[in-house]
């Protein structure tokens, strides 16, 4: 076991990618605080780690709040009497024409994306002083990288991350923290049927099974054909990235920012549209945002929704 006995905390830890994370931290060894917003899938986690065997404490936090985060390293300390590994997972998205994003909506992002990442650092590098050694593992993104339009503000939050990254691995090396970055591609982090769920919440209902008939077979289409490998990425291929980073495999790495994105990013932005389009990959991205104009909900906001 690679991270045996090793006190790690992750937020977002109970859903998607971080879920993924704490499952397999739990697999390797680690005694685990998780801690997000929503507590029903947080609970669900804690259950499914206890039953692998895990030990594990769930801390329903929102990083948006400083003393929460505090809490929450302060809880995984009391419980364990230290901390090894800190995994900055929690984070929200947006797509929207920068003219249309509002203040709330800028103070939001940085908010959790941001600056709940920067008080777990801020509360969390103590313990590890006082531990001798320790890794923090921020996750970022492509968007953190590289540009696309309506992600403005989501993009302003995911750069900062690895100048944060940067600086702080340069600050706690002479304490043996290293500091790294993740920034994963397209992650799958809805199974098949909650997807399918999530989309018809915004199709009107009598158009539910036309859009069954019409695209439950290609749903994946769009994101897989827009990475050479022409696969979509699945929690675990951050959870290992992770697990190798916080574990002694990870002791000369610091600083870094690990690009895992199906070959995303070594594509030019204009050979990888077109690319996806010889693929079909953008054409059913197209057919869907064309179809769910005319049979969406009054008023509903889906993820993807052409630019106002
Ligand atoms: N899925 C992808 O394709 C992808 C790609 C690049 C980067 N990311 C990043 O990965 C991270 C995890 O996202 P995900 O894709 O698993 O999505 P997700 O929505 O399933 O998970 C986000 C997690 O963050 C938590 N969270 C959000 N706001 C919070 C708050 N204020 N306080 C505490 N917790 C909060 C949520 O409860 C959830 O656990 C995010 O930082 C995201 O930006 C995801």
């Amino acid at each position: 076991m690679r991270l045996k006995d090793r006190v790690a905390v992750v937020t977002g830890g109970g859903q998607g990618i971080g879920r993924g994370i704490s499952l397999m931290f739990a697999r390797e060894g680690a005694r685990l605080a998780i801690a997000q917003r929503t507590a029903e899938k947080l609970e669900q986690t804690r259950k499914d780690i206890e039953a692998m065997g895990g030990e594990v404490i769930a801390v329903p936090t929102d990083v948006r709040h400083p003393e929460q985060v505090k809490n929450l390293i302060d809880a995984a300390q009391q419980r364990y009497g230290g901390l090894d590994v800190l995994v900055n997972n929690a984070g929200i998205g947006l797509r929207v024409p920068v003219d249309e994003v509002t203040v709330e909506d800028y103070d939001r992002l940085m908010d959790t994306n941001l600056k709940g990442l920067y008080m777990g650092c801020h509360y969390g590098v103590p313990a590890m002083k006082a531990r001798g050694q320790g890794s923090i593992i921020n996750i970022s993104s492509v968007h953190g990288v590289d540009g696309a339009p309506l992600n403005t503000v989501y993009a302003a939050t995911k750069g900062g991350i690895i100048g944060c990254t940067r600086a702080l691995a340069a600050e706690l090396a002479p304490f043996l923290i290293r500091v790294n970055t993740i920034s994963p591609g397209a992650i799958r982090i809805h199974d098949p049927q909650e997807r399918m769920e999530r989309i018809l919440s915004y199709v009107k209902e009598e158009f539910h099974d036309e859009f069954r008939e019409r695209f439950a077979d290609r749903l994946d289409e769009g994101s897989r054909f827009f990475q050479p490998l022409e696969i979509v990425g699945e929690p675990e291929d951050i959870a290992y990235a992770a697990v190798w980073l916080a574990s002694d495999e990870g002791r000369f790495v610091t600083g870094q920012n690990i690009v895992i994105d199906g070959g995303l990013t070594t594509y030019l932005a204009g050979h990888a549209s077109e690319r996806a389009r010889e693929r079909g990959g953008t054409s059913i991205w197209r057919e869907m945002r064309d179809w769910m104009e005319t049979h969406a909900k009054e008023g509903a906001e889906w993820p993807g929704r052409r630019p106002r």
